[in-house]
């Protein structure tokens, strides 16, 4: 059978991705995987462009981390995905002690979307300008950024990245707006208002981080709703987690749900892409955030694909 990738665009997606981090890269059978652009013609750094990793101290930008993965990206052949410019986690102490004014906060929002994004122009297919704004239940997140701006520090953003490189898509991604409910709500008038706006936004990102045996079945639904407020949807983040140990039963309904989810993309037509994040158990941030969590990646902790991996392909083909 053919590569994930290779069946992807040939649905007419834009690819099939990975996430990936800088450790990683000294393993080289990890990286022999990614690097096949048939298999993945996309990546995602899981850390190097966030802000801690970009501008640790005020005016201080480094591009280490993240040039490593650009230039993987560009060797290999493979579309990057920019990973993300404004979030309140993996802030640096600098930004979300807070203490500033509205003005110069915006100046510090413009100026971190507008060197991040400027680094990378033309290198990028999508930014995750803003990542995750809402809370659970559909209210804002109560971070600097919103506790200073109101919601303004989203157009703020994405004016600033939309600057920087016009021909980068520019995204907000969230979890838990996959189905319907408050968040779900929330972010679609989000939308709206934003485009009401003339506020720059050609995506919405739904990371698409589920459990086995729950995967919602409102998925294709929940893409078709934002893509009728005429913007593109990609499933930024996916993986799909069990309780371990894994069984052939959790592995089996596992597989299930990989083809469900990719099925709903392809159902579609603005959902231009699938990034799993990172395609092996062995590099999963699962298990660390939840204890006793894991195996929710295609392929094993030794670069095995599973049954995972076969559902995926069936929802492809
Ligand atoms: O960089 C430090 C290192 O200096 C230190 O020695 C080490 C010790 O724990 O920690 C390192 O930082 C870790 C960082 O990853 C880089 O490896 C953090 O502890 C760890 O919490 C962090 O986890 C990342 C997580 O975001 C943080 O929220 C995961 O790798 C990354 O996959 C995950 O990705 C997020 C997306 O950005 C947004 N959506 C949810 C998704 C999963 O949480």
């Amino acid at each position: 059978t053919a590569e994930l990738n290779t069946l992807a665009t040939g649905l007419g997606w834009k690819y099939f991705g990975s996430a990936t981090d800088n450790p990683e890269l000294t393993d080289a059978a990890y990286v022999a995987i990614l690097s096949d652009n048939k298999m993945f013609g996309q990546i995602t750094p899981g850390n190097s462009m966030k802000w801690d990793a970009t501008e640790p101290e005020r005016g201080t930008f480094t591009f280490a981390g993240g040039d490593a993965i650009a230039s993987l990206a560009e060797g290999n052949g493979q579309l990057l995905r920019g990973h993300n410019c404004v979030w309140y986690n993996q802030l640096p102490s600098w930004v979300s002690s807070g203490g500033f004014d509205a003005a110069t906060l915006t100046s510090i929002i413009q100026t971190h979307c507008s060197t991040v994004v400027g680094h990378y122009k033309g290198k990028i297919y999508s930014w995750d300008v803003v990542n995750e704004p809402f809370n659970d239940d559909g209210t804002w997140r109560t971070d600097v950024f919103y506790n200073t701006l109101n919601t303004a520090y989203v157009g703020i953003a994405l004016n600033a990245a939309r600057s920087a490189d016009p021909a980068a898509k520019v995204y907000i991604n969230e979890y838990n707006i996959e189905y319907a409910g408050a968040k779900q709500t929330s972010m679609l008038n989000l939308v709206k208002s934003l485009k009401a706006a003339g506020t720059p936004l050609d995506g919405i990102g739904l990371q698409c981080h589920f459990i086995v045996g729950e995967v919602p079945t409102g998925l294709q639904a929940s893409l078709e709703a934002f893509t009728a407020l005429g913007v593109e949807v990609a499933l930024t983040e996916v993986d799909i987690r069990m309780t371990l140990p894994s069984t052939p039963a959790l592995l089996a309904q596992q597989q299930k749900d990989y083809q469900s989810v990719v099925a709903a993309c392809k159902a579609v037509s603005g959902c231009v892409g699938v990034t799993i994040w990172d395609y092996t158990d062995k590099y999963s941030w699962v298990p660390s955030t939840f204890p006793g969590q894991g195996a929710a990646c295609p392929w094993d902790q030794n670069l095995v694909k599973k049954p995972a991996y076969d559902g995926i392909v069936a929802a492809l083909q």
